[in-house]
């Protein structure tokens, strides 16, 4: 079967031919590969800036978005029948007996930083026509989300988020009503995405799903097509052309979360010296090292400590944020249909894999195998 592979020492990517996979375990899934999301932890990859290959292999199959149908199931899988369609999760437990989140399942809190990813470090992607893994890292799908669900993996970055921001912000004295509680909410839910690519937009629409008011802040014009999707899901974009940091407040209100989506590390912290009283700031962005810049550490540091400020970095995601995505996305395709489906932005057959690997065009550009 064909995969794509990157060959970091050679410095090349290509398409190879494998074996296909079998079923060695009582608990495994044979899934068929559908769609496979292209984002930038691949494009990175495919630059030979990140990702690592297993051990002992020149090469790492890239791919971690994935959507596929069960084909074949273990003689032991319970949650799984042939016909199924399921995403899988990406990261693998590190295997180290002092580790307790990975003994729970949740290496999306790895402490030993020995985790492996499937497509990123030290194992094989879902770049490929079939994929084998246990039913415990596959989650079912229901078949109207067939069209939408490569859209999953990447939203669960944001629902892990939100799932971390309802924590912290229960030791709120009040209870906001988005939180189940039953105060009138206040200043509480004023949301500001930072940037609009998949991972903002994405998040912009579970924030708006959750009852935040959500402001998207990028560099766009607010006459675009992203500003306009923005506004087509009740959002509202707001333009650093139109809007520098500092008029944000003046623009936005009082900012109680931000989520952050670009990577971009000196706006970002210029945004934290912005928010309000009893603010969530998320990192979700990994950026490259580009070296030292200055920030202002008097300001954020007096502002985090006299408002009870929140910073928050984010990766990957356990079932729960897996879950909270699958519902999610069936509510965006029942409210905002239209929406959602212009994420994908392209699709193209794995011989053109190179397309979207290379190409920073559109929003969420996916690779079709089925
Ligand atoms: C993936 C995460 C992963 C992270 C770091 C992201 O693109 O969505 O699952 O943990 O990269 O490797
Ligand atoms: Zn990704």
């Amino acid at each position: 079967m064909k995969a794509v592979a990157v060959f970091p020492r050679e410095r090349a990517v290509r398409l190879i031919d494998i074996p296909e996979p079998r079923i060695t375990q009582a608990g495994e899934v044979k899934l068929r590969t559908l769609d496979v999301g292209v984002c930038g932890t691949d494009r990175e990859i495919c630059g030979f800036h990140y990702g690592t290959p297993p051990q002992g292999s020149d090469h790492l199959i890239i791919g971690h978005e994935c959507l596929g149908e069960v084909v074949e199931v273990g003689a032991g899988v319970t949650r799984f029948k042939k016909g199924d369609l399921a995403v899988l999760t990406v990261r693998r437990p590190c295997g180290v007996a002092e580790c307790p989140s990975c003994a729970e399942g949740r290496q999306d809190f790895c402490y030993t930083g020995r985790f492996t990813e499937r497509g990123i470090k030290q194992q094989h992607g879902y770049m490929t026509e079939y994929v084998v893994d246990s039913q415990e890292y596959m989650i079912p799908v229901p078949r109207e989300l067939r069209e939408v669900a490569v859209l999953v993996e990447p939203l669960t970055i944001a629902e892990k988020a939100l799932i971390e921001v309802w924590q912290i912000q229960q030791r709120l004295p009040w209870s906001c009503p988005q939180a189940g509680g039953t105060r009138k909410p206040g200043h509480c839910h004023h949301a500001l995405v930072l940037g609009a690519g998949p991972i903002g937009l994405l998040g912009a629409m579970a924030f708006a799903n959750a009852g935040f008011s959500t402001f998207v802040y990028s560099r766009e014009d607010e006459k675009s097509e992203k500003a306009e999707l923005v506004r087509s899901f009740g959002a509202t974009y707001v333009s650093s052309m139109v809007t520098p940091v500092d008029k944000l407040v003046e623009r936005v209100g009082t900012i109680d979360v931000v989520y952050e989506a670009t990577g971009a590390s000196k706006l970002s912290f210029e945004v934290l010296k912005q928010v309000g009283p009893n603010a969530a700031f998320v990192f979700t962005g990994v950026p490259g090292l580009k070296g030292t810049s200055e920030i202002d550490t008097d300001t954020i540091m007096r502002n985090m400590v006299l408002k009870n400020q929140v910073l928050l970095g984010t990766v990957n995601a356990g079932h729960d944020a897996f879950e909270a995505a699958i519902r999610d996305l069936g509510d965006f395709l029942t409210k905002w249909p239209a929406a959602i489906k212009s994420l994908i932005t392209a699709q193209y057959p794995a011989v053109e894999f190179k397309q979207p690997l290379l190409s920073v065009e559109g929003i969420k550009n996916v690779i079709r195998f089925g």
